[in-house]
């Protein structure tokens, strides 16, 4: 069976309205491109962005989602500087990405997270949950336990719909240095954290990703990981060029 790969395209708090330009050559190239099926592409650019940008990319080709959204439970409201469910969907985005580590170092616990989860899952937006240990955490041997840790914290056991859900493994001495875990590292990861799933939430084939420096170089060996369905991809998604060779590299 040949399953569905995710790239996501983290843009973090980067891109202009001229940004539309790189998405637009990654829609050409899929539509000139069509031997690659079983991929989704997902563009999560800064929330300012969102509705121009989902006005002018109108093709199932690409779907967007938001970087964050509020905790607060409501559609509108004297809440300054937040951002409801309603209002993302209404900017376009299906998705929204909840507990990246840079805005856990901002401001984000997980009791936070977890709200934000089960809003999204209400309003029926689908969540890049992520997840990752640091490098203190990694060198004391502590992974496994930190990240189910996170998880417990975040997803209630009886809510969550894993149809809706997909979680982004993304260790943070990976992100943004250029050093990625080899295979073994993360296969170990990935086998624990489906077992850990089946048991806890009863579910046997969670959508995990990977994400953290992931690059045109290797995105193939990555790739080798059979229980991942795809990248998660910050600096390397910002440009179409290196965007598209990575998904080129992985099906090649
Ligand atoms: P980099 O790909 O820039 O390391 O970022 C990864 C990430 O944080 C994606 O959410």
């Amino acid at each position: 069976m040949n399953k569905t790969i995710y790239f996501i395209a983290n843009w973090k708090m980067n891109g202009n309205h001229n940004s539309i330009n790189e998405i637009e050559r990654v829609l050409n190239f899929f539509k000139k491109n069509t031997i690659y099926k079983f991929k989704k592409i997902i563009f999560c650019p800064p929330s300012n962005l969102l509705t121009s940008f989902r006005i002018k990319i109108k093709s199932k080709l690409i779907d967007f989602g938001a970087q964050d959204i509020s905790k607060i439970n409501v559609n509108n409201g004297p809440y300054t500087g937040q951002l409801s469910a309603k209002m993302l969907k209404d900017s376009g985005a299906n998705y929204v990405i909840i507990g990246h580590s840079e805005k856990r170092l901002i401001d984000e616990d997980f009791k936070t997270i977890k709200e934000k989860i089960n809003i999204s899952l209400k309003n029926k937006l689908k969540i890049i949950f992520c997840i990752g240990e640091n490098l203190s955490q990694k060198n004391k041997g502590s992974s496994l336990n930190v990240l189910k840790k996170q998880i417990l914290s975040s997803l209630d056991v009886n809510k969550i719909n894993f149809n809706n859900l997909i979680i982004a493994y993304e260790p943070i001495w990976s992100i943004g240095t250029g050093i990625v875990p080899t295979n073994n590292y993360l296969d170990k990861i990935y086998r624990n954290l489906k077992k850990f799933f089946k048991e806890k939430y009863k579910v046997n084939s969670p959508i995990m990703l990977y994400g953290g420096s992931v690059t045109t170089d290797n995105v193939a060996t990555l790739g080798k990981i059979g229980l991942i369905s795809g990248f998660l991809i910050g600096g390397a998604s910002l440009k179409s060029t290196s965007f598209i060779k990575i998904i080129k590299n992985y099906f090649k």
